[in-house]
């Protein structure tokens, strides 16, 4: 169940958010002519890109594995300049049974852990800080799986495509593995018209106490949001008090959004809490909105996200994200993990029988009975239906199942007449 909740929101963040990441520029990490650094290709076959505006093609690759590897530096290999618009890296621990380019899928999540991206607009090569790098190979990743988001705008017919990316790896191993997490916030609300308005997703307190067994240092973040960022900082907090700001974009720019490196990186001790605050405009000029947005992928859809690189790398620490105030990633202190919300067991309890059983059972010379009580009940107490769970829930699953619009009616008949 906590592993079906955390899937979700991965879902989310692989299938969703990525996909725009991070912006480097022209880094050249010196490791072309050094004799203790080797390198590999994971690059798709030459195919066809399909005449859709957006597509995501995934591809798995065995890696060398025979021993203890570090990646040190991902360099671009861009084939088609006129479709390429992201590159995502995945390490995966086991063969997703995928390894020809396809259409990115379910199957595909299982690896989770992001490695290294592309962004249009990036040259050059990305490096990992001197003292660390990302460990593959043996009891370590055996796979790397690529995710290619394509634009394809139809202008030109017939494109194709054969883009990937160069790892450069080393037996010389660096002090450190290097480790990467997401932290942020999925439920974003944005009413129209409104000049500012800041949307919170830490990584609590809890979460790095029960994630982290030592410090941890952080070498590298990037905010993301959508068009309507306006400001974004990243803050750390120990006690609940503000201890320093990591990052901070004051003049939020979409397709402009800066990597800050953190030299000396930044300390961060279990149960410190690293608080992301995004700003929103949907009032100003081209920001302005006069209906609400919420979190999601597309245009009309906003993000809060840092992405951080740090050292070493803690086992799992790869997302920390909140859903309102509820972590998504970690149990909290009675023990269940996102208020024991699981959004597939309410879609298909929704679909399957439970809006017909209200139906039925509260049908109007029956409505103030047991049976329909009960079967409301089963509805309002589910952990998926409280707070803002219930207002997620209410708009992505239950607004979708035609049968609602009759609950709705039936439930406020009920408050009406059979409440005392
Ligand atoms: C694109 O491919 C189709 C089918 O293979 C072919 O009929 C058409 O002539 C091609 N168009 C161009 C511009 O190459
Ligand atoms: C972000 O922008 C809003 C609106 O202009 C402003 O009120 C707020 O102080 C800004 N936040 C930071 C951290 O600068
Ligand atoms: C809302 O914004 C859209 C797009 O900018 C515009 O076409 C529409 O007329 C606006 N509606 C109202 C009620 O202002
Ligand atoms: C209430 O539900 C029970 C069990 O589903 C059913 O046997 C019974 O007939 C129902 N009562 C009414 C009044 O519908």
């Amino acid at each position: 169940m906590a592993y079906a909740t955390k899937l979700t929101l991965i879902h989310h963040i692989a299938i969703y958010v990525l996909f725009y990441s991070i912006c480097a520029s022209g880094d050249d990490c010196g490791v072309r002519d050094n004799p203790d650094v080797n390198y590999f290709d994971v690059q798709l076959p030459e195919i066809n890109v399909p005449n859709h505006l957006t597509s995501y093609v995934c591809q798995q690759f065995k890696i060398p594995t025979d021993q203890a590897y570090h990646a040190i530096a991902f360099e671009p290999i861009i084939s088609n300049h006129h479709v390429m618009h992201h590159m995502l890296l995945f390490g995966c621990e086991s063969d997703t049974g995928n390894m020809d380019p396809h259409l990115c899928g379910s199957q595909d999540q299982s690896c989770g852990s992001w490695l290294a991206q592309w962004t249009i607009g990036v040259e050059g090569q990305v490096c990992t800080p001197p003292q660390a790098g990302i460990r593959f190979g043996k009891n370590s990743f055996q796979y790397m799986s690529l995710q290619i988001h394509w634009n394809n705008d139809g202008t030109i017919q017939n494109q194709t495509d054969n883009s990937g990316m160069r790892i450069y790896y080393t037996t010389k191993l660096r002090q450190h593995d290097l480790g990467n997490v997401q932290i942020g916030q999925n439920d974003i609300e944005i009413p129209p018209l409104t000049p500012s308005h800041n949307t919170v997703g830490s990584c609590s307190g809890s979460c790095t106490r029960q994630m982290l067994f030592q410090p941890i240092y952080i070498t590298r973040s990037y905010i993301h949001m959508h068009y309507l960022g306006e400001n974004g900082t990243f803050d750390l907090y120990r006690n609940g008090q503000f201890v320093q700001r990591i990052s901070e974009d004051l003049a939020y720019l979409y397709h402009k959004s800066p990597i800050h490196n953190h030299k000396p990186p930044v300390e961060v001790l279990p149960g410190d809490e690293l608080r992301l605050t995004c700003g929103f405009d949907s009032y100003s000029g081209e920001k302005k909105r006069n209906t609400t947005l919420f979190f999601g992928e597309g245009s009309n859809a906003e993000m809060c996200y840092a992405f951080v690189t740090y050292y070493p790398h803690a086992i799992g620490f790869d997302q920390c994200i909140q859903f309102a105030d509820y972590d998504v990633n970690c149990p909290s202190s009675d023990g269940r993990m996102f208020g024991g919300c699981n959004f597939y067991d309410l879609e298909s309890s929704v679909k399957g029988h439970l809006l017909d059983d209200i139906i039925r059972a509260c049908s109007l010379g029956v409505l103030c009975d047991k049976n329909c009580s009960q079967t409301l009940r089963e509805l309002t107490t589910h952990p998926c239906m409280q707070g803002r769970l219930g207002v997620h829930s209410r708009r992505t699953i239950l607004s979708n199942i035609p049968s609602w619009k009759k609950v709705i009616i039936i439930m406020d008949d009920y408050r009406d007449k059979c409440v005392v």
